[in-house]
C-alpha cells in the first residue's frame, strides 16, 4: 500500500490507466470496503482518499469531532491490496488563497441541502479537484447519500468529466440501518430506538410489493410508524417519494426513489440519518438489501 501525501506524488499516479476512485473521510466501514471491492474487481488500480473535507461541513456540524482512525483504516486497506491511499493536508487542498466555488443550484438546496448550507457545494469542490488529480476511469460512491450520488453524477456531465460514476448498494447492518461512520455517536438505546426508521421502509416495501401504490397512503405509514414513539431524541427533516434525477417530489411511486432523513438528537451533538429505497426495477437495488430490510421488520 503506498501512502500517498503529496499533490505531486498523486499526478503520478495518474498516468495509470485503469484507476478505479473510492474517495473517503476515512473511519472506514463494512460499506466504505464493499465499494473498495468493487473498484478492485473492476480496476487494475483501486486508489482510496482518506480526506475530512472541511469544506463540506456547515457551520456548527462535527467537523472538529469527526471520527478519525487513520491507523486502523490504514491497516484495512493494507489488507485489501489496495493500490494506494492519499491523505493530503488540507491546506494544500485548500491554500490561503483558494477562491472557487462550484455547485448545481437546482439540486444543492433539496432534502439534506435545506438544512445543510452549502454542503453540497463543498463536496463537488473536492470531488472535482480529487478528480482533476487523479483522473480516475470509475469513480465508487454509496447510494446511501443518494443526494451526493445524484449531484456528482450531474456534475460529471456537465463537465464532461471523462469518469465513469458508479452508484453503490447500500451495506445495511443487522437492524436494517446502513452502515456510516456517524452511527459510532449514537448509544446503544438510542440506537435502538432509531431502528424504527429501517422497519419503516420496509413497512413502505411490503405495502408497494402488495399492490398499494397510493404516494399520500405510503408516506403516511412511514411518518405514523416513525412517530409510534413519541421521542425527544429524533424527528423527520423529510420523507417522501422523488424524482431520481430531478429529486423533485413523484406521485409516481414505481418509477421513484423513497427518501428520508432523521434528525437524532444525542447529548452532544445532533446525528443525521439518511436513508432511501428506489421503487423501480435498477441494477442497483439487489435481492438481498430488500430481505434484509424485510427481514428487520419481524424482529
Ligand atoms: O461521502 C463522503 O464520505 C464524502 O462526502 C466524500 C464523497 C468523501 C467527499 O468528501
Amino acid at each position: 500500500l503506498k501512502i500517498i501525501y503529496g499533490i505531486k506524488e498523486v499526478r503520478d499516479l495518474s498516468k495509470s490507466l485503469n484507476i478505479g476512485f473510492v474517495p473517503t473521510m476515512g473511519a472506514l466501514h463494512k460499506g466504505h470496503v464493499t465499494l473498495i471491492e468493487k473498484s478492485l474487481q473492476e480496476n487494475e488500480e483501486t486508489v482510496v482518499s482518506i480526506f475530512i473535507n472541511p469544506t463540506q461541513f456547515s457551520p456548527g456540524e462535527d467537523y472538529i469531532y469527526y471520527p478519525k482512525t487513520l491507523e486502523q483504516d490504514l491497516e484495512i486497506l493494507k489488507k485489501l491490496n489496495v493500490t494506494a491511499v492519499f491523505v493530503p493536508r488540507s491546506d494544500e487542498i485548500y491554500h490561503s488563497d483558494f477562491d472557487t466555488t462550484l455547485g448545481i443550484p437546482s439540486l444543492e438546496n433539496l432534502l439534506c441541502g435545506a438544512t445543510r448550507p452549502g454542503h453540497f457545494r463543498g463536496v463537488c469542490l473536492i470531488l472535482m479537484i480529487l478528480l482533476n488529480l487523479l483522473k480516475p476511469q470509475r469513480l465508487y460512491l454509496g447510494r446511501k447519500d443518494f443526494q451526493q450520488l445524484t449531484i456528482i453524477q450531474k456534475m460529471c456531465r456537465d463537465l464532461l468529466i471523462d469518469t465513469e460514476v458508479i452508484g453503490c448498494p447500500i451495506f445495511r447492518d443487522q437492524d436494517g440501518l446502513p452502515l456510516s461512520s456517524r452511527l459510532a455517536y449514537l448509544d446503544p438505546s438510542l440506537r435502538s430506538s432509531v431502528s424504527l426508521f429501517p422497519k419503516a421502509l420496509s413497512a413502505i416495501i411490503q405495502n408497494i410489493d402488495n399492490g398499494n401504490q397510493d404516494n399520500v397512503y405510503l408516506k403516511e405509514i412511514f411518518t405514523s410508524l416513525i412517530q409510534r414513539e413519541e421521542s425527544p431524541f429524533y424527528e423527520i427533516l423529510y420523507a417522501d417519494f422523488y424524482d431520481k434525477e430531478t429529486l423533485q417530489p413523484s406521485n409516481d411511486v414505481k418509477k421513484s426513489i423513497f427518501c428520508a432523513a432523521l434528525m437524532v438528537k444525542t447529548l452532544e451533538k445532533s446525528v443525521r440519518l439518511i436513508d432511501n429505497i428506489p421503487f423501480e426495477i435498477s441494477s442497483y437495488y439487489p435481492q438481498s438489501e430488500k430481505n434484509i430490510l424485510l427481514k428487520c421488520i419481524e424482529s
